[in-house]
């Protein structure tokens, strides 16, 4: 028979809150703690609403593939504030039609046209760089993501004065959900405060300028190959187009999904290497039998074997997303327990990617371990940065693709080690970031 989840032992908790100040204060710690403590399963609390977090990577494949019993819940309506009914807030019905409708636009095939402008962006930044400078190398990855995203997306350039109004609006709103975060989610919707107004503000222009380019794209209407036309042009089948306000959704979901993701990855991607000298020097050596000194193409990234380990490593150690979770809309079985209908399911990259069951030594940085395609053998669940299931994230192949290339050129030009005693302190918000920035040396090669 099976054993009600409440049953199992569980870390103390608040008689109203739950577990949410700890979930605020410190997830990642939390989490860690709970995983070491009580095992695979266990039973959470977020305010009244039932939630547990789940290691085992059956149950985890469970969750992510049974769309019918698990959909995205009430913890991702904050993430809907920003993204409105895009595709990674959306549910059922929408975002079957919308993801069907937006798929193929990220063919591999169509995808490599876009390696051009991310190998482009890089050599126009690492021109603005000097031998001996020191730099916030997360600030710098912020901006020349959020570039290739600007360009990719709307095919407009970060100097263009729409441009400036997004990026300054998704860090406005990026501080905000932080905020809201550290506050354990808790604020009244009818009373803003000031800082709940400005972001509001903040967003409407947003919109504004979103909608002035999809009119300016009407009345010139050549197609610049860029993600927001191409999404105009989709039909469903019944003919219909997107309406602007669904394209201005996917539009705000890319940007924000696309770039600090993989601007974080990046990041962290540097301090590793800069740590672990001997990893840094087998990069380099792909990179001269590979390239040798001409830029990598599209055509460069299947033969870059040991830089996509890197980045494989990078993203186990350092997940830029750390987190996801879905709700149970029915009461279901989750293993051999029970768990209520509207159970939050917790699923965590970052405790999960250091289970020393199927990574040996979990807390070292070694890009040999994925050699012999370790990713196809892991059992699914084990290993999940772009998640799974029919929800795994749509721009994967992008990010991999802008991670890769990003890394090989800055690396053939530049070696970055860390500035000593700077601190680094990873900050779980919509993505792991380095709360603190991270300052690096550059040194010319
Ligand atoms: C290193 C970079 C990236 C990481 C680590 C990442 C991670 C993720 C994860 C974990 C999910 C699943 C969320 C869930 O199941 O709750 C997701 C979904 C999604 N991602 Fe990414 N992502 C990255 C880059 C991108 C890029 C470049 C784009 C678009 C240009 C993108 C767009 C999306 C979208 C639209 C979804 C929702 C998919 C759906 O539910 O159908 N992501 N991403």
């Amino acid at each position: 028979m099976s054993k009600n989840i409440l049953e199992l032992p569980a870390p103390k908790a608040d008689l109203q809150l739950g577990h949410l100040v700890e979930l605020g204060r410190d997830p990642i710690g939390f989490w860690m703690s709970c995983a070491k403590e009580y095992g695979d399963i266990v039973p959470l609390r977020l305010g009244k609403i039932p939630a547990c977090l789940i290691r085992d990577p059956k149950l985890i494949e469970q969750v992510l593939c049974d769309r019918t019993s698990f959909v995205k819940g009430e913890d991702y309506q904050i993430l809907e504030d920003m993204f409105g009914k895009g595709l990674v807030t959306s549910d059922g019905d929408l975002w079957k039609r919308q993801r069907k409708l937006i798929q193929p636009l990220f063919l591999q095939e169509r995808i490599a046209n876009y390696a051009e402008i991310m190998v482009d962006y890089t050599e126009k930044m690492l021109n603005t760089w000097s031998d001996g400078e020191t730099i916030d190398i997360s600030a710098e990855m912020m901006h020349i993501t959020l570039n290739i995203a600007m360009k990719t997306i709307f095919n407009q350039d970060l100097t263009n004065d729409e441009a400036k109004i997004v990026a300054e609006a998704l860090n406005l709103g990026m501080n905000w959900y932080e905020s809201k975060r550290k506050q354990g989610f808790i604020f009244d919707r009818n009373n803003p405060t000031e800082e709940d107004l400005r972001y509001q503000q903040a967003f409407a222009q947003v919109d504004r300028a979103i909608y002035e380019t999809l009119e300016h794209k009407r009345k010139n209407p050549e197609s610049s190959g860029d993600l927001l036309s191409l999404l105009m042009e989709v039909r469903d089948e019944n003919g219909s187009k997107m309406s602007d306000r669904q394209l201005r959704d996917e539009a705000v979901t890319m940007i924000l999904a696309g770039h600090e993701t993989t601007c974080n990855t990046l990041s962290w991607t540097w301090m590793l290497l800069s740590k672990n000298p001997q990893v840094r020097a087998k990069l380099q050596q792909e990179l001269e039998e590979v390239l040798g000194n001409k830029k990598p193409t599209a055509a460069d990234y299947s033969r870059l074997h040991y830089t996509k380990m890197v980045i494989k490593e990078s993203m186990r150690l350092y997940p830029a997303v750390v987190d996801i979770s879905r709700q149970a809309i029915r009461e279901c079985h989750l293993g051999d327990y029970k768990i209520p209908a509207g159970c939050i399911v917790m699923m965590s990259q970052w405790v999960s990617h250091r289970n020393p069951d199927y990574f040996p030594d979990p807390e070292t940085f070694n890009p040999d371990r994925w050699a012999n395609d370790l990713e196809k053998h892991l059992p699914k669940g084990v290993y999940f940065p772009f998640g799974d299931g029919q929800r795994i994230c749509i721009g994967k192949g992008f990010a991999l693709m802008e991670a890769v290339l990003l890394l090989a050129r800055i690396s053939q030009k530049f070696q970055l080690d860390l500035l000593p005693n700077h601190p680094i302190i990873p900050q779980p918000s919509i993505t792991l970031r380095p709360e603190k920035g991270m300052q690096v040396v550059l040194n010319k090669r």
